[in-house]
């Protein structure tokens, strides 16, 4: 069985795979590090994203770098939605997503372009969507614990223009699958979300 799951930042989408992946016994992969893992590479390397697309596009990571905590960062994340707008880039994590989703037993994958782009034949496909004012309070608050200082009104701008970005790029932008159940987790809470994502999933398969 395939689940994809897509939505925006902060919707709860890698919460409620990660969720999923445990009820149903399948491995999960979080696309968006796959992202990160380029963009934090750029950051290291010191490339210009507009100006040396190729070299960005050609950047290699080893997969060690995908359990560095500097990839969870917000300024990782934007970048990451700089760099994951060019095609040569998706194009070279192409192969990965598509080999992890069709391996034998079955797979969960969130990202953006998962039910859209790389298994547009999975079993399941939810979309996970919340207001930007309820993911920018999320991730407020997980900010602050973490002891930093950033104000709400920067992350729901920085939550805007990643969404605005994700959504408007010409190379598999963040779209609801025709065939995707939409999950809307504005006002639920993290297990009445896993609870409706379970049950949706068994609806479908
Ligand atoms: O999901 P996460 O916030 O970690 O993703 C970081 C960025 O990577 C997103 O803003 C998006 O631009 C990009 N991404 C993507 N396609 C995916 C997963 C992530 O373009 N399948």
């Amino acid at each position: 069985m395939i689940i994809a799951v897509d939505g925006p930042a902060a919707s709860g989408k890698g919460t409620i795979a990660k969720a999923l992946a445990r009820h149903y016994g399948l491995p999960h992969l979080d696309t968006g590090l796959l992202y990160r893992a380029v963009a934090l590479t750029v950051r290291r390397l010191d490339l210009d994203p507009a100006r040396e697309a190729d070299a960005v596009a050609a950047c290699d990571f080893d997969d060690a770098l995908l359990a560095d905590p500097a990839l969870r960062s917000d300024e990782i994340g934007q970048l990451a939605s700089i760099v994951s707008a060019h095609p040569l880039v998706r194009a070279a994590l192409l192969q990965r997503q598509k080999r992890f989703a069709r391996q034998d037993g079955g797979a969960v994958l969130d990202g953006r372009d998962i039910g859209s782009v790389i298994a547009p034949d999975a079993d399941a496909k939810l979309f996970v969507k919340a207001t930007p004012q309820i993911r920018a309070q999320r991730r407020h608050k997980e900010l602050q614990a973490h002891g930093s200082p950033v104000s709400f009104d920067k992350v729901l701008a920085d939550i805007r223009a990643r969404d605005a970005r994700d959504s408007g790029r010409s190379t598999a932008p963040l779209v609801m699958a025709p065939d995707a159940a939409l999950l809307d987790t504005s006002f639920l809470s993290i297990e009445a979300s896993v609870q409706k994502a379970v049950a949706l999933v068994d609806a479908r398969r």
